[in-house]
């Protein structure tokens, strides 16, 4: 008895110039699992991402430790930085204001991250600050926020009796909404006061944490459904030199006191200068851990192997010094899974979390090359598999997807015997659909891959449809080879419009909006789709990887009793496929209803704007299967992911 499966599709105008008929054969049985954490995100604090993006504080500099300590401030009255006697060890300055007699006022006043913060009218806001007073007297300060056309809209006053450092908070409601207000504080009596974390979150972030997250940001990567999270970077990891290298251990503990860095994207990047970017550490690993958690992500974070960034200065910490970044490694496992009688298993647990987060992942190193490089990574791999054999453990190829040093790395991280290696590249339209077919011919016998920083750059670097498409089609070949490439991630993450170093990026924010670009809906199609083993598609014994335009790839859901095939048509002309399905059991058939989502655009260089948000978006239809063979016609320059119930006959 034949089947009969004729798909038609919905997705098409009629005066569509059809080419020839072309047969794509998927053959049911099940092959490779996939990796259910397969389709991930890579955060770094670039573009602001962390600090004046995801990171819901709102004053810039709140602990006045960047180089220039009033900077993201501006003073007025009498007032000075002093360091004696600090309410914080690691973050020791703060503002010591003296009132300015009868007619002139002392304050701050803070300008936010970007141009001021965004308020909403009648939500309110969380201000934490630490004072003492000098002198005999309590002083009085005042808090305002202020509009962008320089009016109060709310205001509050708090008297600071102590002459001990004191916490305090106050709520302030915003009178009307603005996504440009300001904080102002002013001591409004007689005396003299020391004032230091100044602090300004929203009530209402992700889940009313307090030291929160940007809940629009958050609601963005909830909706992809990442299964595996990659943090802190990138080149932050590096730092420009090691003494600016990210340190996890300066990112856990009291908030007040995890001591501010450099953020290297503040002058990687002459032609993007941001002077005012720095890291307060905020958002930290803690805080990293427990949104992987809510995210249902599997965390991976990225550690410094012992060397500053490799472009700038490439300083390497000697071998027989490395011990305590080993340590460093070896701790985050302890903080992330111990239990809560060891020493980072308790700090967990005193900041909330005694169960553990069951950390799986590691990589040590982001983009480093060479010898210096594989000697240290040496070193971590023997220590970590003795200390934390349950880590799979991440290697690095360089900064490069071939070359010299990713020729050399590769039979290195080999002979180290690393679980995965992390590849990165940053690569034309081109390049994306040429390399489609990479992990076809890959040793299926080494380490696994992770894709770890990839994203399609035109030649006019924005987020346009071109690009996504050239995702779409290269991530056929990534899923096809699922059983090699076992996870990929997109980079960068976030992007403010006002603030960024580099993109493309994957979202992009203001202080009160997000935008989601086409590539995002790219990575949510493969993450909400990804299925559970990999399926043979083929078209006269070959892959479909190029050939006229066409890249796809299939796999089956176990979960949810269906098959899903992706087809990427790159032509400005359609194409009509025919797809066949074979190897069905005996008491099975494709049939009913198949659920058909697609991006599609005739102008290649369409992007996702503020003003049309939704300029390309997957769109939705439906299309019945009625037996094993079915016509579908593929729309110019589309993509699209064609799930396919499989019922019992
Ligand atoms: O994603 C931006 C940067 O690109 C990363 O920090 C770095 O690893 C890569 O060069």
């Amino acid at each position: 008895m034949t089947n009969k499966i004729s798909l038609v599709s919905l997705l098409l105008a009629s005066a569509l110039s059809l080419s020839a008929q072309r047969t794509l054969t998927v053959n049911v049985k099940p092959r490779a699992e996939i990796n259910p954490d397969m389709y991930g995100v890579f955060f770094e604090d670039i573009n602001f991402g962390a600090d004046g993006g995801l990171y819901a504080e709102l004053v810039k500099n709140r602990s006045f430790e960047f180089d220039y300590p009033l900077m993201g401030w501006q003073p007025f009255g009498t007032l000075s930085v002093e360091t004696e006697n600090p309410a914080f060890d690691r973050n020791p300055h703060y503002v010591r204001m003296v009132d300015g007699g009868k007619y002139k006022q002392t304050g701050l006043q803070n300008d936010g991250f970007t141009n001021g913060f965004s308020v909403k009218k009648d939500a309110e806001y969380r201000l934490v600050f630490h004072a003492r007073r000098e002198g005999n007297a309590p002083v009085k300060l005042k808090f305002e926020i202020i509009t962008s056309a320089n009016n109060i809209m709310t205001k509050q006053e708090v008297t600071v009796s102590s002459i001990d450092w004191e916490k305090h908070t106050v709520i302030l409601k915003a009178g009307k909404s603005d996504a440009h207000a300001r904080l102002r504080m002013t001591l409004i009596s007689r005396g003299t006061v020391d004032v230091d974390h100044i602090s300004l979150f929203p009530i209402d972030t992700w889940k009313g944490r307090e030291n929160g997250l940007r809940k629009d940001l958050v609601q963005a990567l909830y909706d992809l459904r990442p299964g595996v999270f990659r943090f802190p970077g990138g080149c932050i990891v590096e730092g420009t030199s090691l003494e600016t290298r990210y340190q996890w251990k300066h990112t856990v503990g009291a908030v007040e006191n995890r001591p501010y860095n450099d953020n290297r994207w503040n002058y990687t990047f002459r032609h993007r200068l941001y002077p005012d970017y720095y890291q307060s550490y905020g958002l930290g690993f803690y805080e990293y851990f427990l949104l992987c958690e809510d995210l249902g992500a599997e965390p991976l974070p990225v550690l410094n192997c012992g060397i500053g960034c490799q472009y700038q200065t490439g300083d390497c910490v000697p071998l027989d010094e490395l011990q305590p970044y080993i340590q460093d490694a070896i701790d985050l496992v302890e903080f992330a899974n111990g239990d809560t009688t060891t020493t980072w298993g308790r700090l967990r647990a005193e900041m909330g979390h005694p169960a553990p987060f069951n950390l799986k992942y590691l990589a040590i190193g982001n983009e480093q090359w060479d010898s210096v490089f594989v000697e240290r990574e040496e070193l971590f791999v023997k220590a970590l598999r003795r200390h934390c054999p349950e880590i799979l453990f991440v290697g690095s190829s360089g900064p490069k997807s071939d070359g010299k040093e990713f020729d050399y790395l590769w039979p290195e991280m080999k002979r180290l015997g690393v679980d995965l290696v992390d590849e990165h590249y940053y690569k034309s339209p081109e390049w994306f659909y040429t390399n489609a077919a990479r992990y076809d011919t890959y040793d299926r016998k080494g380490p696994k891959v992770y894709a770890g920083e990839y994203a399609s750059h035109h030649k006019s670097r924005e987020n346009n449809f071109e690009a996504a498409l050239s995702e779409a089609a290269f991530l056929t070949g990534v899923e096809r080879n699922a059983d090699v490439v076992r996870l990929a991630t997109y980079a960068p993450l976030f992007a403010h419009v006002d603030a960024w170093q580099w993109r493309p990026d994957l979202i992009w924010f203001d202080n009160t909006r997000v935008l989601l670009t086409a590539n995002y809906y790219v990575q949510q199609l493969y993450s909400h789709h990804k299925g559970t083993h990999t399926l043979s598609l083929t078209e006269a014994g070959k892959n479909v990887s190029g050939e006229n335009g066409l890249y796809a790839s299939a796999v089956y859901d176990a979960e949810a009793a269906r098959v899903i095939v992706k087809v990427a048509n790159t032509l400005p002309t359609a194409q009509t496929i025919t797809l066949q399905f074979e190897w069905l059991k005996r008491k099975q058939s494709l049939a009913g209803e198949a659920q058909v989502i697609y991006m599609q655009a005739d102008d290649k260089s369409v992007s996702n704007t503020f003003e049309n948000q939704s300029a390309i978006v997957p769109q939705q239809t439906t299309a019945s299967v009625t037996d094993n063979t079915c016509a579908f016609t593929l729309a110019p320059q589309s993509f699209q992911v064609i799930a396919i119930p499989i019922v019992r006959k």
